[in-house]
């Protein structure tokens, strides 16, 4: 595990081959042992396959959701703010496990922020992700995570050179 926290970065290039159906079953269910707060899991996750749906989110945003044209999956987490006010950080979580678990299948992966940003036409980004896969009012879209073979490669941070400085031991 700790090898796999250490070696996963931000992949947004992909080989044109198809995420195996196991292997991403494996993963949304590995993602579904998340913890939430007070165990509510107020998030439900999307599964999309399809290159034409690609096309669409990677409309989502002006800048930073175009990779996810190219990418062989994409699991759009959505969130349910009627269930906790904790939503974003629990969403965040399922989040970043589905980026652990992709980089452990020998997948890249990366995430493409929805909440809180805008199209090109300055329309939410939620609610156009929503309106493209028929998501109901309540919820609100945390972000995609698009996944798929790695095309390219990033070497893991150097462990000399992280930010040591941002850990403090027993008070600021
Ligand atoms: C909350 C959050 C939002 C992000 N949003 C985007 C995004 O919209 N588009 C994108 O290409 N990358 C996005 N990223 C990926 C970051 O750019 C990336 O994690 C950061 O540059 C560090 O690189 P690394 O993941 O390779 O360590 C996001 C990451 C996080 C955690």
């Amino acid at each position: 595990m700790l090898d796999i926290i250490k070696t996963r970065r931000s992949i947004r290039k992909f080989e044109d081959r198809e995420v195996e159906k196991d292997k991403l079953k494996a993963i949304l269910q590995g993602a579904l042992t998340a913890p939430s707060s007070r165990g509510k899991r107020p998030w439900n996750l999307i599964a999309v396959t399809e290159k034409e749906q690609f096309n669409q989110l990677s409309q989502c945003r002006e800048v930073g959701s175009s990779f996810l044209a190219d990418a062989s999956a994409c699991i759009v987490i959505v969130g349910d703010p009627t269930v906790t006010d904790v939503w974003i950080e629990d969403a965040s979580i399922i989040a970043t496990i589905l980026l652990l678990e992709a980089h452990g299948q020998g997948l890249g992966a990366c995430w493409c922020q929805v909440r809180n940003r805008e199209t090109k036409d300055g329309n939410s980004s939620s609610d156009f992700v929503k309106s493209v896969l028929g998501i109901p009012a309540q919820y609100s879209v945390e972000c995609i995570i698009g996944m798929g073979y790695p095309g390219e490669e990033k070497q893991p941070y150097d462990e000399d050179e992280l930010p040591y400085d941002k850990i403090r031991y027993g008070r600021w």
